[in-house]
């Protein structure tokens, strides 16, 4: 891209993946806060779930997934997945012509500054804590913060199912919160640091307030990334300044999903399209 202040590099689509649907939270928020941007999202349905693969095949899965992007002419790319992000985001943007935001930076960012001198938990997937990046983030920031991560694998498929108030869902959370209770003791802030957790809000934080005694912080880093990308796309030049196309959904598989997709996204998808991988 050799101009990245073009008319036409403004117009340009943002590229959004994730391993599977629950990459859409993060489309509803960009969509919410930059209407006039086009999205070309792409959903890894075939090789989900990332959260349980190593560092190397998720790394190897998203140059690739970042590579069909590439060819819808995007400008920008959003990596909604977490573990995707902590994983993958120095090789994508060392490897690639645009700027990348991953959601684990913002998310461990908004994190440091609402949180006051408690301890932090991070929920997410078994990548997402093995590989230590919310810490990491957060301590760079503020490195006398003590923050802990809390595997919860047990929550990506209670979200797909779309048991979002289920007593098996509030029983599995529960069960997490108090480990993460036993390691960190009460934690004053919660980092949703999956993009499924969302869909779980309400019941993470009545059980977090169960568990922990009193009421905790949630950070949504799906949120936080939809506000990083607004603030860096405005200081690049790259905002759009006009609505030209609808929003694109690819996924890699595309069986039984459009239910489960439109939950996530909060609107309908419209056509849903084939990407191989
Ligand atoms: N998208 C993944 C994440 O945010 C959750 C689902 C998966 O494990 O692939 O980490």
């Amino acid at each position: 891209m050799s101009d990245p202040t073009s008319t036409r590099d403004r117009a340009a689509p943002i590229g959004v993946f994730d391993s599977g649907l629950g990459g859409l939270t993060v489309v509803r928020a960009l969509s919410r806060d930059l209407p006039l941007e086009q999205i070309v999202y792409l959903g890894d349905t075939a090789r989900l779930p990332y959260g349980t693969k190593s560092a190397a095949t998720v790394v190897r899965y998203a140059l690739q997934s970042a590579d069909v992007l590439l060819r819808h002419g995007i400008k920008y790319l959003v990596v909604a997945c977490n573990t995707a992000s902590a994983h993958a985001l120095p090789t994508l943007r060392e490897r690639l012509p645009i700027p990348v935001l991953g959601v684990v930076e913002p998310g461990a960012r908004l994190a440091a500054e609402v949180t006051g001198t408690g301890q932090v938990g991070v929920l997410g997937t078994l990548g997402v804590v093995a590989s230590a990046a919310y810490p990491r983030a957060m301590q760079q920031i503020r490195p006398e913060l003590a923050v802990f991560g809390q595997a919860c694998p047990l929550l990506v498929p209670l979200a797909e199912e779309g048991w979002l108030h289920h007593p098996v869902t509030r029983q599995v959370v529960a069960h997490y919160l108090a480990e993460l209770q036993a390691q960190a003791g009460p934690v004053e802030t919660l980092v949703l640091g999956c993009t499924h957790y969302p869909l779980l809000r309400q019941v993470i934080s009545e059980q977090a307030a169960i568990v922990f005694g009193g009421a905790v912080r949630l950070v949504d880093s799906a949120e936080a990334a939809a506000a990083a990308a607004v603030a860096e796309l405005s200081s690049r030049g790259l905002l759009a300044v006009e609505r030209r196309a609808p929003d694109r959904f690819m996924f890699s598989d595309v069986s039984r999903f459009t239910l489960v997709a439109e939950r996530f996204l909060g609107r309908p998808l419209g056509t849903a399209e084939h990407a191989d991988l």
